[in-house]
């Protein structure tokens, strides 16, 4: 089995405040960083929104210096709802008045030219600055990006980025989504993880079930988790 988020898993203690902690964590990384600037990739959903929230209002770093990328998107226009672009712009690149750069994914027209067209600048950045940090997030089915079970995109060990879509349906959309290669490149990855409906996920990563979250193998992956996700008391 690939990934060691059992192992991560069983050692982590949940946090408090999962935003508060990955602004931490994201402020440290940056004055860690590798080179002069930071390559970020950022994730789509609720958890991730109230974290870039919380960065923007207090994550003391200098975002001009930041690149920011996407993990994954939902095929729909840059303003729906639904965008991860536009969760992005709202959440964070617009309350900063900018970042140092922001590259959302293509989501109109073919998605295969889409796909290959986001892996062409990923292989361009991993043969230059590389990948600082990528932000993850955790669906109730263990999914990551958009990464799903029983998703073709899970055995993809060439590209960096695929149109693909959930086998359930249970996921809307058809997506473009960054693959393990792409993830495992970055020196870090964090999960965020918030609210007793993700339980479940992590209770079966923490047994070693093989779910997509749980095949991440970044050289450095931490969790960051409330007492809900980690099975502890609700609020
Ligand atoms: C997406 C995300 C996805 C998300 C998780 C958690 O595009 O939907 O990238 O991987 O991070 O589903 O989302 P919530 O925080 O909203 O539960």
């Amino acid at each position: 089995m690939r990934g060691r988020a059992a192992e991560v898993l069983a050692a982590t203690e949940p946090v408090d405040d999962v935003p508060d902690s990955f602004v931490a964590m994201l402020k440290g990384r940056f004055e860690d960083r590798a080179g002069p600037r930071f390559v970020l990739f950022l994730s789509g959903g609720a958890t991730a929104a109230a974290c870039y929230d919380r960065a923007a209002e207090r994550a003391e770093i200098d975002w001009s210096l930041v690149d920011v990328y996407l993990g994954d998107e939902r095929l729909v226009p840059p303003e729906d709802p639904d965008a991860n672009q536009r969760l992005v712009r709202e959440h964070l690149v617009d309350p900063l008045g900018g970042v140092g750069s922001f590259t959302p994914m293509a989501t109109e027209g073919d998605p295969a030219e889409n796909a290959d067209a986001y892996d062409r600048a990923l292989r361009s950045l991993l043969s230059g600055p590389g990948i600082d940090l990528i932000h993850l997030g955790l669906g109730p089915d263990g999914h990551t990006a958009s990464l799903f079970p029983l998703a073709p995109s899970l055995e993809e060990t060439g590209r960096l980025c695929v149109a693909t879509e959930d086998p359930s349906k249970r996921n809307p959309h058809t997506r473009l989504s960054v693959t393990y290669p792409l993830i495992d490149a970055a020196r870090q990855a964090v999960f965020t993880v918030s609210g007793p409906e993700k339980h479940e996920a992590v209770r079966r990563i923490r047994d070693g079930e093989n779910l997509p979250a749980a095949r991440v193998a970044s050289a450095e992956v931490r969790w960051l988790l409330d007492p809900p996700a980690n099975g502890g008391p609700s609020w």
